[in-house]
């Protein structure tokens, strides 16, 4: 499959897939969100995948946000279906992805691009990125999840101060705010997610899937998150990844979970 925003490569059973707009910032348009949703449900079909990394085209950029000049005439009802979009085929499905998918944070993350990044499971940011929900900038709120994401990561205060005064934070300061999971360089930013990537990757898949459903439940309204733990840790028994990794234990060996 050819795209035309997108850019990937499959090795190592990872697929990375990186946002080619860099004239742009790599922002995100209709058919670029729809691509990645495409991409990321194409993955989960192909078995040669366990794990995603999403990243920017260029030195500058990750994802400077959703695209402005695509929404600036869209009435309030055209707005609201801008969001629904971005909801449901772009971070929806990587936030519910069964295989682990790493941000690997190149430069911006505004706006959308952050809301990208905060759907994903892990983040990697370079040291020279930026990160920040400048929407109200633009007299509109993030639109992506950002409202609801942010405050489950870093703290309903923290993030009212990031949206409320759009402000850019650098790479340290979301290290300190729990925003990104690891900092690098900007020249070892995909050997080191390509290392995350082989440590997840020795673990089983098969539990990694139930523990991103579980994970999940967290703070969802109305799903008691420890009912949702309990069927998915009932799930693992007896499975094939279950077999070899207990066995392995009591063999005194390590499990191939290839
Ligand atoms: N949408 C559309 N085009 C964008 C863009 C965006 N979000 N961000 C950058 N670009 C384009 C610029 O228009 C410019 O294009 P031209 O060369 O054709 O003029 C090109 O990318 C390069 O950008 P700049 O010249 O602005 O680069 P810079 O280095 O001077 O500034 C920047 C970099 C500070 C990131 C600046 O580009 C910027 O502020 N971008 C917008 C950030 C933003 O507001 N993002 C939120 C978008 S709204 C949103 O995301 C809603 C939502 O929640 C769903």
């Amino acid at each position: 499959m050819s795209y035309n925003n997108l850019i990937y490569t499959i090795k190592d059973r990872v697929n990375t897939i990186s946002i080619n707009r860099p004239k742009k910032l790599n922002a995100l348009n209709i058919e670029t969100f729809s691509e990645i949703d495409h991409a990321v449900k194409s993955s989960v079909s192909n078995p040669e995948v366990r794990l995603i990394v999403i990243t920017g085209v260029g030195d500058k950029a990750f994802v400077a946000g959703a695209d402005i000049k695509e929404f600036v005439k869209f009435t309030m009802e055209e707005g609201f279906q801008l969001s629904e979009s971005g909801h449901k085929i772009l971070t929806e499905t990587i936030e519910n992805c069964p295989k682990p998918i790493i941000a690997a944070i190149n430069g911006y993350a505004l706006g959308g691009g952050l809301e990208l990044a905060l759907a994903c499971h892990l983040r990697v940011a370079s040291e020279n990125s930026k990160m920040g929900l400048p929407e109200v900038s633009l007299g509109v709120i993030p639109g992506y999840g950002g409202t609801q994401r942010l405050p489950q990561l870093i703290g309903k205060g923290r993030a009212l101060d990031m949206i409320m005064t759009g402000k850019m934070i650098n790479a340290d300061q979301a290290l300190d705010y729990g925003l990104i999971n690891y900092k690098t360089t900007a020249d070892q930013l995909m050997s080191f997610t390509d290392d995350l990537a082989k440590k997840i990757l020795l673990n089983s898949s098969n539990a990694i899937k139930h523990s991103i459903k579980s994970i999940n439940a967290y703070d969802k309204s109305g799903v008691d998150g420890f009912k949702v733990e309990m069927n998915e840790f009932g799930k693992c028994f007896q499975t094939n990844d279950f077999v070899k990794g207990t066995t392995a234990f009591l063999n005194k060996t390590k499990p191939d979970f290839n």
